[in-house]
């Protein structure tokens, strides 16, 4: 018998909400970012509903950690990448979002690759952390990193991924 693994649900209001508390704790931190990076695809939405808390620019970057089949490959690897990045984050404090931390393995790799480009300083938003051991690390040069709720490990499912928008706000309710 094979057990279906736990899924929780979020409505758009409970991320909207999450964010909002999330844009508190890093106001409260004093690290003021000047611009965000967005990881697509799962940090979009995220990041765009900062923007209405922090009021800074959006850049966004692609990665892709599985192949066509779901399998993850050797390491992430960019299928989008910022123009121009050095002078886009050269000397600039950013704030790196996205949607979960899981494995950790596409925030390390992104992380470092932003940090190849000398920013000033930078920070980590990710909607929630999932409570588990980590493959990947936050490098020692990440300044924060803030996170809206910590969950256990289940399946999180996001309402930008619902089919059926209504059951998707009556299970986040259950
Ligand atoms: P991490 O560094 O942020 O922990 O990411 P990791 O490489 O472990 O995650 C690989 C992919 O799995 C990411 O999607 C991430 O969004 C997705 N993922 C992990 N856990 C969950 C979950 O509980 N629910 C959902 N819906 N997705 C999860 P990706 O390859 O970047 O694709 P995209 O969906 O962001 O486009
Ligand atoms: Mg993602």
């Amino acid at each position: 018998m094979s057990e279906e693994p736990k899924k929780i649900y979020f409505s758009y209001n409970d991320i909207h909400q999450t964010i909002k508390d999330m844009a508190g704790q890093i106001k409260s931190s004093g690290y003021d970012p000047q611009l965000m990076v967005a990881i697509g695809t799962g940090g979009f939405i995220p990041a765009r509903i900062l923007k209405t808390f922090l009021d800074k620019p959006i850049f966004t970057v692609g990665i892709s950690y599985y192949d066509s089949e779901n399998n993850p490959k050797d390491s992430p690897q960019k299928i989008q990448w910022i123009d121009e990045v050095e002078k886009k984050l050269q000397g600039k404090r950013i704030l790196l979002v996205d949607e979960v931390d899981d494995s950790r393995v596409t925030l390390e790799y992104c992380l470092r690759e932003l940090l190849k480009h000398q920013p000033a300083e930078i920070a980590v938003a990710v909607l929630h952390n999932k409570r588990k051991e980590k493959r990947g690390e936050i490098p020692r040069e990440v300044e924060h990193y803030f996170y809206g709720l910590e969950l256990e490990d289940a399946w999180i499912c996001y309402p930008w991924d619902a089919d059926d928008i209504l059951e998707q706000d009556r299970l986040s309710r259950s």
